[in-house]
């Protein structure tokens, strides 16, 4: 990206990752950001395995963490606590201007709640998501970030209007996803550089590829057990790499030994983002709960079907890629025997370029 052209002096801006989601969201915006602010990058450590995390700031090329907090697992309050002490020893040290966080993750809370305490202005990407079920810890953290934020980036008109129904509406700017942008900016690498389709002999359009990892999905065991139950019955070859919390439930469950004895499921451990990126492509049908992976199917125009009964990206269900069938095995296989391909991409997630209208907004108003 060109940097805006001004006189203005470079601010110091804290960003704050610690999930998955947050190191690909963080690729394409940080370096385009650093073109025009001194950024400090904090890991919360909330995702720590190699390939939960050291993999996507390998292979995106993500700057490295400054500050590294090491939180690790635990539940909500004592994760929650943890980055709250060690983030607010690091803004009182690092004083930076602005704080920014991403998504809904308890990084993300933890984030907005310190800089919010400390009156450092906040920037909060991906805001004004809404599933309008509070029983999911993300609409929590949703909430209270977007209610601390000062700069609220919304990657849809849905989401905008979202705040606007709370009374949110200084400094709410719609932008379009940084995912998009991700997704556009990577599958050209991921083509050329990913072999995950040699390596599990896979033939392209040939299989379902699934993610399961919300909490109400993984620690449930009547949901989990009815996902098991359609992904052993449907008949095709299922690729199923595992998040950690799902492969622990699934053994805590006792339905790993139904699942590793279905000849037709790939249980495989969570793969870097550029084989993700192949794997969905190239997929029939991609089953989910993942809020990234129901976009990725969109922008790749692969039918999806979620495994919730709700979705925040409302857009997806309208624009006809994906649908909604909750954990009830009948419809999951109905849903995958009668797969719909719009005839049109999807529209509502920007030009691809939400990063660069990110940092603009961000120079513009400091
Ligand atoms: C978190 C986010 C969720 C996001 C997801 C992305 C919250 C409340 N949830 O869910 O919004 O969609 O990340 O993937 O912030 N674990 C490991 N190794 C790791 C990380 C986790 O083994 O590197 C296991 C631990 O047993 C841990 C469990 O996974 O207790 C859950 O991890 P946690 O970060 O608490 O929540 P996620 O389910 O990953
Ligand atoms: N992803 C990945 N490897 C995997 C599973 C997911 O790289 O094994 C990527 C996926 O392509 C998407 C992101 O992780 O970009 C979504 O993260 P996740 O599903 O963990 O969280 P959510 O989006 O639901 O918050």
């Amino acid at each position: 990206m060109n940097p805006p052209r001004s006189g203005k002096k470079r601010i110091k801006v804290a960003s704050i990752v610690g999930a998955r989601p947050q190191f690909i969201k963080a690729a394409p915006l940080s370096r385009a950001l650093r073109a025009v602010a001194d950024e400090i990058l904090i890991h919360t450590g909330q995702h720590y395995d190699d390939n939960m995390s050291r993999t996507f700031f390998d292979e995106l090329d993500i700057p490295r963490p400054d500050h590294h907090l090491g939180v690790g697992s635990g539940s909500h309050g004592l994760q929650t606590g943890l980055m709250l002490e060690r983030i607010e020893t690091i803004l009182l040290s690092e004083k930076p201007e602005l704080v920014l966080v991403y998504g809904d993750t308890n990084s993300t809370l933890a984030g907005a709640m310190v800089a919010a305490k400390l009156l450092i202005p906040i920037a909060h990407v991906e805001a004004g998501l809404r599933s309008f079920n509070r029983a999911m810890p993300e609409e929590i953290n949703r909430i209270v970030a977007d209610h601390c934020a000062d700069l609220l980036f919304c990657p849809t008109r849905t989401a905008v209007d979202n705040l606007t129904r709370e009374g949110v509406r200084r400094g709410v700017h719609l932008t379009g996803d940084v995912m998009f942008d991700a997704a556009l900016r990577f599958a050209g690498l991921a083509e050329t550089r990913s072999r995950v389709l040699e390596t599990l002999s896979l033939r392209k359009g040939a299989y379902v590829l699934c993610t399961v990892h919300r909490a109400e999905n993984t620690d449930d065991r009547s949901r989990l057990g009815g996902i098991v139950q359609a992904l052993r019955s449907c008949g095709r070859t299922v690729v199923f790499p595992l998040h950690p919390r799902t492969r622990k439930m699934l053994e805590a469950w006792g339905l790993d030994a139904d699942l590793s004895a279905a000849p037709s499921v790939r249980l495989i451990e969570p793969v870097g983002y550029l084989d993700m990126i192949q794997l969905e492509r190239n997929a029939s049908t991609i089953l989910t709960d993942s809020g990234g992976v129901q976009k990725e199917a969109c922008f790749y125009r692969v039918p999806c079907v979620t495994l919730r009964n709700e979705t925040e990206w409302v857009e997806t269900v309208r624009e006809g890629w994906n649908r909604l069938t909750g954990p009830d095995p009948e419809a999951i296989l109905r849903a995958v025997e009668n797969p719909v391909v719009p005839a049109r991409a999807a529209v509502s997630f920007g030009d691809g370029r939400a990063a660069e209208a990110i940092v603009r907004l961000i120079h513009e108003n400091f």
